[in-house]
């Protein structure tokens, strides 16, 4: 038996043949066009993310044995994406979570004294991050759209019910709660939309997708739209929350970072709603078909594998990602550089939607070795301020994941300024791993999460090391200026 499962990012969509013995049999991989029309801005075609998940799932089938049992699917979470019911047609293009454009309905909303309410419901704040806002400008500035949306012939959602859409040609208009714990609209408590928070932000609730488990009979493929197969889709998650699962943190204090474009840090919080004092985030990490949610608090950082990919493709200063290990490598220090990737705002646990990438103490023997170095330094800082305002200081392990993962300088660093172990396992996609998992929990071919636990294998673990604490003094200090873009 085998599991077909979908990672639908934000830049590209992975697929694997997942074997029962928690090994890859086969992969597919496409990316897709990102557009910025604005600064600040940031859209996605959904019939792009259709088309290469199409064709990273048909490299993907290509590559295995037999046809597998089931599907699952992990996305990137909060994008707001609009259909028509009927033909499935994107209206518009989609809203990407790292999109700022509603920072000032965010600014009114919180002036009219609504964030203390919204959190309380939610768990989580008023950033332009989330999906509800997203909508809310949509409602206004693309009136003939909304006007779908009220009579009922166009469909919101976020990218994961999208697909879902897409692989039932049209059957099914579903989602989860992982994902709808993302949105501004899901009640933490209730497990359901609000209609308080619809009504808020202007969302008619019939226009939102049925919220369904995590694993288990969820639909099927239509072979008229899925090249001709018709598989049971069996686990669907958002991507934070899959690759949690696919690091196999199932008992309550276990903590895992992905390193992607951005870099997650969530912990499970088992099946209490534990709410941080410190900018972070509460959501839904899985539901059981049975209704049981497990919780966990989550660390969003915007931008830390995206501030290596502006060394390469903003500075042309190094030619692959992965040289900025080697030019790091160069210098035993960032040589008093201190580079803040607020490219996008500053997310967890600063919340600055305004702040802005800021470069610190260049001097006249600068070169960029030190920036490399610094950049990496960035994210290991950046991470270390979300373990910190998580668990005011004390991981007993961080379990790693994602490209940037692979970075085994940026591994060492992350070790050494978290104070704890850094673990990294054989298989770095852990996300789509995730998917596989829940999709196999729901149709049969693992038994239970006892099963998968057996199937996580250590690649290699980074011992903390002595720690430059002057070096995150400084970083402190920058990210104060970055939090201050205009003074
Ligand atoms: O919350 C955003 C997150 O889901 C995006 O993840 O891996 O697509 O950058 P990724």
């Amino acid at each position: 038996m085998s599991v077909l499962a979908i990672d639908a990012g934000t830049t590209g969509v992975t697929a694997l043949v997942v074997t029962e013995d928690g090994q890859i049999e086969s992969r597919g991989y496409e990316e897709f066009r990102q557009h910025f029309p604005s600064p600040g801005w940031v859209e996605h075609n959904p019939e792009d993310i259709w088309q290469a998940t199409l064709s990273a799932c048909s490299a993907a089938l290509g590559g295995a044995s037999g046809s597998p049992t089931c599907v699952g699917l992990a996305t990137q979470r909060e994008t707001a994406v609009l259909w028509d019911r009927r033909t499935l047609a994107a209206p518009c293009r989609a809203i990407v979570w790292q999109d700022r454009r509603t920072t000032g309905i965010c600014d009114q909303l919180r002036k009219g004294g609504h964030e203390p309410r919204v959190s309380e419901l939610t768990g989580l704040r008023l950033d332009p991050y989330f999906t509800a806002t997203k909508l809310t400008w949509l409602a206004e500035h693309e009136p003939g759209v909304w006007e779908g949306v009220e009579t009922g012939n166009v469909a919101v959602g976020t990218v994961d019910s999208y697909l879902v859409a897409r692989l039932t040609g049209g059957a099914l208009h579903v989602t989860d709660p992982s994902n709808a714990s993302r949105t501004l609209l899901y009640g933490l408590a209730s497990g359901e939309w609000e209609p308080e928070l619809c009504e808020l932000f202007g969302v008619p609730q019939h226009a939102l997708p049925e919220i369904g488990p995590n694993y288990g009979p969820i639909g099927r493929t239509a072979p008229s739209a899925f090249m001709g197969l018709e598989l049971p889709i069996s686990g669907m998650a958002g991507d934070q929350q899959a690759a949690l699962f696919g690091q196999i943190c199932f008992d309550v204090g276990d903590v895992k970072c992905t390193y992607g474009t951005g870099s997650f840090v969530l912990a499970n919080l088992g099946g209490e709603i534990v709410r941080s004092e410190s900018g972070l985030l509460t959501t839904v990490a899985w539901q059981t078909p049975s209704g049981e949610r497990t919780f966990a608090l989550e660390g969003s950082i915007f931008v830390t594998g995206a501030a290596v990919q502006w060394l390469r493709d903003g500075l042309c200063m190094i030619g692959t990602a992965a040289e900025s290990e080697s030019l790091a490598r160069t210098v035993p220090d960032s040589g008093g550089v201190v580079f803040v990737p607020a490219l996008t705002g500053l997310g967890a646990p600063h919340w600055e939607p305004e702040a802005r990438g800021l470069i610190t103490g260049i001097t006249r023997g600068t070169t960029r070795a030190h920036l490399a170095r610094a950049t990496l330094e960035a994210i290991a800082f950046e991470v270390r301020d979300v373990v910190e305002a998580m668990t005011s200081g004390a991981v007993p392990v961080l379990k790693a994941d994602g490209g940037a993962s692979a970075n085994d300088l940026l591994m060492q660093l992350q070790a050494d300024q978290i104070g704890a172990a850094v673990e990294r396992p054989a298989l770095e996609e852990t996300t789509a791993l995730g998917a596989a998992f829940l999709a196999g929990l729901g149709s049969g071919v693992w038994a239970s999460q006892a099963e998968l636990r057996r199937t996580w294998q250590l690649e290699r673990r980074f011992e903390p090391g002595p720690r430059d604490d002057d070096a995150y003094d400084r970083w402190r200090a920058a990210v104060e200026l970055a939090g201050r873009p205009s003074s």
